[in-house]
């Protein structure tokens, strides 16, 4: 099958990047994001690097030709791109709404027309987002009900004809862990966030399994909590 993994040089989508290079079913992945995906650090025994091409985007709100042509007859994308909470305070809030609606809207919109058909978009969203969209939590309310509105346009979009039945899917991470790949001092203020908001935890590698699972095998369910994200990411790296 052909992947895309939009966002493909961030947190997450290193470690997808890297399961997938060694992943059976995956014969082609594409890294779509705005500079060059490397090759992955610490990629497996068993990995296959020719089936990784990096699709470097210049414009999220209109692809060029040369990208779609990449892009085309994928059968799942796994989507990455965001503005997380910790880097808000670095733009406009009119650039994040930008990036993590407008940018996933046509991102999504672009990928199923020219895709395969049944086409599953995962898209990794956030543990605390409300998709009542009246809802404003007391911690980052703009924030977390731009990401309930993305929520909604995804679960709307593939309820439209024009969505040539794609199948979505929601994940809602709490705190992604990576001890090796977090510096000391966001280990403890990422912890201290957690209790104090009652975040929940998931490793990298059971995320990043989870998301490219549900890519290759089919959508366990619309929303994935946090909960589901650990137990099938702990069920197949078990069995791997
Ligand atoms: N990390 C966590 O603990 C956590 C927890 C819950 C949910 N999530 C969600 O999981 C998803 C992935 O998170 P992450 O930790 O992997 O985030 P990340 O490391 O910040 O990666 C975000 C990706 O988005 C790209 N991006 C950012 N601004 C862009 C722009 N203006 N144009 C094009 N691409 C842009 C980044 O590209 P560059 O590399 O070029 O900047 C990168 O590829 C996000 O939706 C996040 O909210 C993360």
């Amino acid at each position: 099958m052909k992947l895309i993994v939009a966002g493909a040089t961030g947190f997450v989508g290193t470690e997808v990047i890297r399961q997938a290079l060694s992943h059976p079913a995956v014969t082609s992945v594409v890294a779509l994001a705005r500079r060059a995906t490397p090759v992955p650090a610490n990629i497996g025994p068993d990995a296959n690097v020719s089936k990784l091409k990096s699709a470097i985007c210049n414009d999220f709100d209109n692809y060029s030709e040369s990208v779609k042509a990449d892009l085309a007859g994928a059968d799942a994308c796994i989507w990455l791109i965001a503005i997380t909470p910790s880097k808000l305070r670095t733009m406009p809030f009119e650039q994040v709404e930008k990036i993590c609606l407008d940018y996933t809207a046509n991102g999504l919109k672009t990928m199923t027309g020219i895709s395969n058909k049944p086409f599953r978009f995962i898209y990794t969203s956030g543990d605390k987002v409300n998709r009542d969209e009246t809802v404003r939590p007391w911690i980052m309310p703009d924030y977390s009900v731009l990401r309930s509105r993305v929520e909604n346009h995804i679960l709307d979009f593939a309820k439209q004809p024009d969505s040539r039945d794609a199948q979505v899917c929601i994940a809602r991470p709490g705190l992604i862990y990576a001890p090796g790949h977090m510096s000391a001092l966001t280990v403890v203020a990422s912890t201290i966030m957690r209790s104090l908001i009652g975040l929940p935890r998931v490793e990298l590698d059971e995320i990043a399994a989870t998301l490219l699972n549900q890519a290759v095998n089919g959508i366990e369910k619309e929303t994935l909590l946090n909960e589901d994200l650990v137990r099938i990411g702990r069920k197949i790296l078990r069995s791997s």
